[in-house]
């Protein structure tokens, strides 16, 4: 047996594991990471691989960013876990640096995205009741067509996606589902009991779709006059992605309500937040909601840290240079298997010729080519690397993508 047979058993080994006990929710490229810096990825065999999805925008500061590292070891070496039962020296500094970035009053940690929009939704509701006066039960909150919010109940109860829905009724009443991009269906959609528009400023999961220029504009315009909250689930499209610190900057739309999530937990913890004004998040009172592991020190003193990072700007500027680069790359193989590229930064959608292959063939033959993108739709390659990635390696990237392209079609 050569040793190169040897390294591939490595990586056939640890997926039948995979396989064998871990739940097939997900189907993941045959690649098992064994460490990470930077943009690359190193797997169990020793092979190198560009990362292009970033950990769907989780790992926005680069795998093993030194400074968030330093601070989480800082942080394991003090306290971890308190619970929300006590206060710790960590919680209070990281919520009003996040209110501070955000330009709101207060901020309510919690782990993952989907909490964080589950989160919002109740916030949203409980000021339907207490603010509005919307009568009990009776609240509605408007959502947009191919929408991707999380995987629980209440989400999926809104989700356009079949497959995301099959099996796992009851859903939660109370949504309203309209084209994106539409401001009238919006305002057609709003009645005296809506609390609430959610949106994706740009939708990341469907394609990375960016709506008309007038739309965050109008749907601001149009809550303000009707008494809604206009809710911008932030937790893919925010953090630097798209050149800004969110993606609603790109219109000068300052939502009522951010939900954050991935890579405010900087690539290693769980961490997300909603952020509003005293005004909305005051509706909250003690027993109401909460989260064991919400705001915990270690993941307080990592966030406090990535917004930092944030103030800095460094990693906005890098997106919208390198931003323009990626897509002006991408765009040159027009014509060459790719049908169009969308998208803001470093964060794009590529629709490619399916006659060329399904987007899994593509990713597949990618990363033998060592870059790891994942598709979506089966028709549509998303490009989103790490930000501290530089032109040369996304020149190396495309030029693996060209390649692939022209070999399909040949
Ligand atoms: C816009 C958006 N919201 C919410 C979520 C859910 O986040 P999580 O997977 O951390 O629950 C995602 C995840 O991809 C997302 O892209």
């Amino acid at each position: 047996m050569t040793m190169a047979d040897t390294a591939k058993d490595l990586t056939q080994a640890a997926i039948a594991v995979d396989n064998t006990y871990a739940a097939h929710n997900y189907s993941p490229l045959p690649v098992v990471a064994a460490s990470a810096r930077g943009v690359w990825i190193t797997d169990v065999e020793g092979r190198r691989y560009l990362d292009c999805l970033a950990a769907y925008s989780a790992v926005n500061f680069g795998h093993h960013n030194d400074e968030i590292i330093a601070a989480a070891h800082r942080q394991l070496d003090a306290v971890t876990l308190v619970s929300r039962a006590f206060h710790s020296d960590q919680l209070g500094p990281f919520c009003a640096a996040l209110a501070g970035l955000c330009g709101k009053d207060m901020v309510l940690p919690m782990n993952s995205g989907a909490e964080a929009v589950e989160s919002g939704l109740k916030v949203a509701r409980k000021w339907g009741a207490d603010v509005k006066g919307i009568p009990h039960d009776m609240a509605n909150i408007i959502v947009a067509d191919n929408n991707f919010h999380g995987r629980t109940i209440s989400i999926v109860s809104f989700s356009s996606d079949a497959t995301a829905r099959a099996g796992f009724g009851p859903f939660t009443p109370g949504f309203r589902s309209v084209p994106f991009g539409d401001a009238d269906a919006v305002a057609a959609a709003i009645d005296e009991n809506t609390v609430a528009v959610l949106i994706e400023p740009i939708q990341g999961e469907a394609g990375i779709i960016v709506p008309p220029d007038d739309y965050l504009p109008r749907l601001r315009e149009l809550c303000t006059q009707r008494t809604v909250l206009l809710v911008a689930d932030e937790i893919q499209s925010g953090l630097a992605r798209t050149g800004h610190t969110f993606a609603c900057d790109h219109w000068g739309v300052v939502p009522d309500i951010y939900l954050l999530g991935k890579a405010l937990g900087g690539g290693v913890v769980p961490l997300s937040a909603v952020v509003a004004d005293r005004d909305i998040l005051g509706v909250l009172h003690p027993g109401e909601h909460g989260s064991t592991f919400g705001g915990n020190p270690l993941a307080a003193a990592i966030g406090s840290t990535v917004i930092e990072i944030l103030r800095r700007r460094e990693f906005q500027s890098r997106s919208a240079e390198l931003g323009l680069h990626l897509h002006a790359r991408l765009r040159s193989l027009m014509g060459a298997g790719v049908l169009a590229v969308r998208g803001m930064g470093l964060w794009a959608g590529v629709d490619i010729d399916t006659r060329l292959g399904t987007g899994k063939q593509l990713s597949l033959a990618l990363a033998e080519r060592g870059v790891l993108v994942k598709d979506t739709h089966g028709s549509t390659l998303r490009f989103a690397p790490p930000l501290v990635i530089t032109a040369e390696e996304i020149d190396w990237a495309v030029a693996q993508f060209a390649s692939v392209l022209a070999e399909a079609g040949s």
